[in-house]
């Protein structure tokens, strides 16, 4: 099994990010892959080996429903059967349960023999066929311990983002108070 650390993005890794984007997923336009960094900063997580980055997942939260609808999961073809695929859906698995969601689910193409073995592998059923892809879901369950411990590497973040909130509440609070004296 490939080492290999599963985090959250930064703003450095944009630009790595992108050329993995267009390098996993050829078919994906410049717009659509700026619109989904920029978008679903908080639901994407890569994997970085020694070399960097070699793999990511993004999924987007469709709250109503309580699904994590994985959008992207790709692994550099070169380290492709390392297990850093395997490594990453557990990851999202994991996140997504955390977060509250009940099922995770997306659509594969059908000639993508590659990635249907790997997620039916992985406990993932196939529903129905949409155009020409399977559609694939699987029940979540929260189990912290399935894929080591990504609290840590996702605390500092997630407050980093919560005092930039408190500390921008705090300037509008003290502008207003001013402005009424
Ligand atoms: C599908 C994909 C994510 C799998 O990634 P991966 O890193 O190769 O996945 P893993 O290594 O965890 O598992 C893949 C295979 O390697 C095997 N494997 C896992 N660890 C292994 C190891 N240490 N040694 C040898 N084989 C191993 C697995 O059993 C699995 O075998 P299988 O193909 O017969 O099912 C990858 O092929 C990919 O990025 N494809 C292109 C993008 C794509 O199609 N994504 C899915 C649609 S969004």
């Amino acid at each position: 099994m490939e080492k290999i650390r599963i985090r959250e993005i930064s703003w450095m890794d944009w630009r790595k990010l992108a050329a993995l984007f267009q390098g996993i997923f050829p078919e994906l336009t410049t717009k659509e892959i700026s619109h989904y960094i920029r978008h679903y900063e908080d639901t994407i997580a890569v994997a970085e080996a020694s070399e960097g980055i070699v793999g990511f997942y993004q999924f987007t939260p469709r709250i109503g429903e309580r699904t994590a609808w994985l959008n992207y999961l790709g692994v550099l073809p070169s380290h492709h059967h390392g297990g850093v695929g395997s490594q990453l859906l557990r990851d999202f698995e994991m996140r997504a349960a955390q977060m509250g969601f009940r099922q995770a689910e997306f659509d594969v193409l059908q000639q993508n023999q590659r990635a249907i073995r790997f997620y039916e592998k992985h406990g993932y059923a196939r529903s129905h066929p949409v155009d020409n892809k399977f559609r694939y879901r699987k029940t979540l369950t929260v189990n912290v311990h399935a894929a080591g411990d990504p609290q840590p590497a996702r605390t500092r973040p997630y407050l980093a983002r919560v005092g930039r909130r408190v500390l921008y509440l705090m300037l509008v609070g003290l502008s207003l108070l001013f402005a009424n004296h």
